[in-house]
């Protein structure tokens, strides 16, 4: 078990805690934040749940498959430190991430 904190799309912080081996997406979706589409379910198939880790997190979650780097190709507004919410998976190394939502999904 860890926190997660997410900043949704006004801005605002949401910390919520998470089970190790959760993604960060179906977290999201648990608890209604707002922003991440999730089209695929978590398929790395719809790059619909782009976000942007925050605070040297992108290092700390040792940085995207060649899969999901390949969606990542597809998000509107790229950043270094874009991912797909889906393929980060909760652990004890990414206790206390800062994940803000992307403004705009496909
Ligand atoms: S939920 Fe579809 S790529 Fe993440």
């Amino acid at each position: 078990m860890g926190k997660a904190t997410f900043i949704d799309r006004s801005g605002n912080p949401h910390t919520v805690d998470v089970q190790n081996g959760t993604s960060l997406m179906q977290v999201s979706l648990d608890h209604s934040i707002e922003g991440i589409v999730a089209e695929c379910g978590g398929q790395c198939s719809c790059a619909t749940c782009h976000v942007y880790l925050e605070d040297g997190w992108y290092e700390k979650s040792g940085g995207p498959s060649d899969r999901e780097a390949e969606m990542l190709e597809c998000v509107i507004d790229p950043e270094p430190t874009s991912r797909l919410s889906c393929q980060v998976v909760m652990s004890d190394e990414l206790d206390g991430i800062v994940v803000r939502v992307a403004q705009k999904q496909y």
